[in-house]
């Protein structure tokens, strides 16, 4: 039957056990909560901001000419006259809220993590949607290169923790605005003569965002751009020192890597250090999270010189690779009791039982609509409860309930005052057969 209300192209509904792993919201919990985890190992305390910014700020921070401000904003006029945009990435929010609450105040390095819903305008694929989720952190205060090494290794540490091993960290330096301004123009002057044979996409861009060429997917544009001059050859002494120790803390902490010239990344608010984490296992959208450090952005968007670096990692994409891998999670939790109840007098206890348990925190559940014991105690089986307990008119009359383990049919009569005791003990007060 065709929907009425359909979602929205390029969004997802998220439930449980759902065959999509990227659909499932149990999995997408569990990477969350991992996550966040993490974060707390390496010091990092969540930063949690609105879903939607000042349209200024966005487009201020990620650059004008990049695809996400020029075509993939969801931007609107409120009822006030404001235009505000839904946020495409995070890491310019966080920085507004850093300097909202003035947590530079508080010196030293301040590190931030969020789990952050995100919007862009994309044309949607199986791992590119208009709505996503990022984990992601930024860390404050400091341009020590050891601290791109923890933020790049937090990253690894996270997949590995959830199981997707193969994984390849691709790592470049893309200067300063003033070095990369150096290159830019080495660059165009080396495209200009072949710039007939450039796609429209490829001229577009060498007007408009230069470095975004080396983004490119065409076999001839490949061909022709395999000999142009490396932004790695325009570095000052700094950003290559820079770059040379984070290799060597890298190095220190076992984490290897592809060094990749033509790492281009769609912000332009990259300074130095900038990398990707790409997995085989995702197909033509295979970037599973992304980063880089950014100097100058704190001050881009009013605040004092505070230089950062982070990351964000795509959950949907997360999923997908572990689906493709196989790779086991802890299953959803199943019930310790399934309430069986015959008869009005025994719904009243057993509501009152059911109460019971789960303030003692045991996962309990019932059935609802009346159905026979037959019906309950099979459902009982679906939910793959450990044990049922059967309460009827015998039962309630004798103060006891029957107990039966749904696993090996082992059955008992529990008086009723010591039910929650005795599973709260898991069971362990069975008597022996
Ligand atoms: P990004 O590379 O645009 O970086 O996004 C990070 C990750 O989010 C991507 O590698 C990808 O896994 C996932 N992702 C991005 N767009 C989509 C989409 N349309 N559908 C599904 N997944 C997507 C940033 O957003 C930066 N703010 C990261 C950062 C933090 N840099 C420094 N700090």
């Amino acid at each position: 039957m065709p929907l009425k209300y359909p979602r929205p192209k390029g969004t997802h509904d998220l439930y449980p056990g759902a065959p999509d792993w990227q659909d499932d919201s149990g999995r997408c919990q569990f990477l969350e909560d991992q996550f966040r985890a993490l974060c707390r190992i390496y010091g990092y305390g969540e930063m949690r901001t609105p879903v939607f910014e000042s349209t200024d700020l966005i487009t201020r921070s990620i650059g004008e000419e990049t695809d996400i401000v020029s075509k993939e904003m969801y931007t609107f006029v409120t009822k006030g006259g404001d235009s505000l945009t839904l946020r495409p990435e995070s890491t310019a929010p966080v920085l507004r809220a850093y300097l909202q609450n003035s947590l530079y105040a508080q010196g030293g390095v301040t590190k931030l993590y969020y789990c952050a819903t995100h919007f862009r305008y994309e044309r949607p694929q199986k791992g590119r949607y208009r709505q996503h989720e990022q984990l992601g952190v930024e860390a404050l205060g400091t341009d020590d290169p050891a601290l791109d090494a923890e933020v790049i290794e937090l990253a690894l540490a996270f997949f590995r923790n959830v199981g997707i091993r193969s994984l390849t960290l691709k790592l470049s330096s893309v200067g300063s605005f003033e070095s990369r301004a150096a290159y830019l123009v080495a660059l165009k002057s080396f495209v200009e003569p072949y710039l007939p044979e450039f796609s429209a996409e490829g001229q577009a861009r060498f007007q408009t965002n230069p470095l975004r060429l080396l983004d490119t997917k065409n076999a001839r544009e490949l061909e022709i751009l395999a000999e142009a001059p490396v932004l790695s050859a325009y570095l000052s002494d700094d950003e290559r020192a820079h770059h040379e120790a984070l290799v060597g803390y890298l190095a220190d902490a076992g984490v290897s890597y592809q060094p990749d010239p033509f790492l281009v990344r769609g912000f332009d608010y990259y300074t130095k250090t900038a990398f990707e984490i790409q997995s085989p296992d995702l197909g033509a959208q295979n970037a599973l999270g992304g980063g880089g450090r950014y100097n100058k952005l704190v001050e881009e968007i009013g605040g004092p010189p505070t230089p950062g670096i982070g990351f964000g990692l795509g959950v949907e994409r997360a999923l997908i690779a572990l689906q493709s891998l196989a790779v086991e999670m802890p299953p959803p939790p199943t019930p310790t009791a399934y309430i069986v109840i015959q008869g009005e007098a025994a719904r009243s206890v057993g509501i009152k039982l059911l109460a019971d348990l789960r303030a003692a925190g045991i996962p309990a559940e019932t059935e609802y609509g009346g159905r026979s014991v037959k019906a309950q105690m099979k459902a009982a089986d679906r939910a793959q409860a450990r044990y049922a307990l059967i309460l009827g008119d015998d039962e309630i009359a004798a103060g006891t309930l029957q107990l039966k383990n749904l696993r090996d049919g082992w059955q008992h009569h529990v008086p009723l005052a010591e039910a929650v005791e005795w599973l709260e003990g898991g069971g362990s007060r069975r008597p022996s057969p």
